[in-house]
């Protein structure tokens, strides 16, 4: 039986640049700020501005996962589509949950229910990836240390090009989400005022997208 990779040291995830090791980093982060967000240490602006930073990663480490992560499952595991369905309807509840946060005032005291309704969902689909999905990807990648940094690179440079913010009409799968991915990225990046990736950076991203948008269209032609 697989381990969670909650309980696997940094070599058996296949070393700091595995997806595995990104994944758990990730994750770990998404606890701190939500645990920042609920400590109710935090005057009105900074706690929004946590919950900007929760949203911020937490949709662009989603968006990563739909187009690079799940399809891989689905491609080397028999059970990748029942196991990938579930996370992505959690995405999307997250997905819808946030956008319903953003229209609420954040004195309404339902922007407060809404938060806790996501932050719960988020703690799931995290469980749910550590202790379920990534083990089963480790195992079909027969733990295989430089397949898993091969693929953490791929993840990451999608990750870092990622829209930021959510969008629950889109498409959780390839090739509707890549296809939607670089403008809904280039507006949300400037509304959040982060720094645009580097060209290189966004250059390799655009070429991973366009293989998954033809990756998919070929698998849907067979
Ligand atoms: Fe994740
Ligand atoms: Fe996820």
């Amino acid at each position: 039986m697989s381990r969670s990779i909650a309980q696997q040291s940094v070599d058996e995830l296949g070393g700091q640049s595995s997806v595995l090791a990104r994944q758990r980093r990730d994750h770990e982060e998404l606890d701190r700020l939500m645990h920042r967000y609920a400590s109710g240490g935090l005057h009105a602006a900074e706690r929004q501005k946590t919950l900007k930073e929760i949203f911020q990663l937490t949709f662009s480490h989603a968006f990563a996962e739909e187009t690079v992560l799940w399809p891989a499952l689905r491609r080397l595991a028999p059970d990748g589509a029942e196991l990938t369905a579930r996370v992505e309807e959690e995405h999307q509840q997250i997905n819808e949950l946030a956008t319903r946060i953003e229209s609420t005032e954040p004195d309404d005291p339902r922007h407060d229910e809404l938060t806790a309704d996501a932050f719960a969902l988020i703690r799931q689909d995290i469980r749910e990836e550590e202790d379920v999905l990534l083990p089963r990807l480790q195992e079909v990648l027969g733990h295989d240390g430089a397949r898993l940094r091969r693929l953490g690179t791929t993840w990451e440079t999608v990750r870092r090009t990622a829209p930021t913010r959510p969008h629950p009409g889109v498409s959780r799968r390839p090739p509707g989400n890549a296809l939607a991915g670089v403008p809904l990225s280039a507006v949300d990046r400037a509304r959040d005022a982060l720094s645009p990736p580097s060209p290189r950076t966004l250059w390799i991203a655009a070429a991973l997208v366009a293989a998954c948008v033809v990756g998919a269209a070929l698998r849907r032609k067979r």
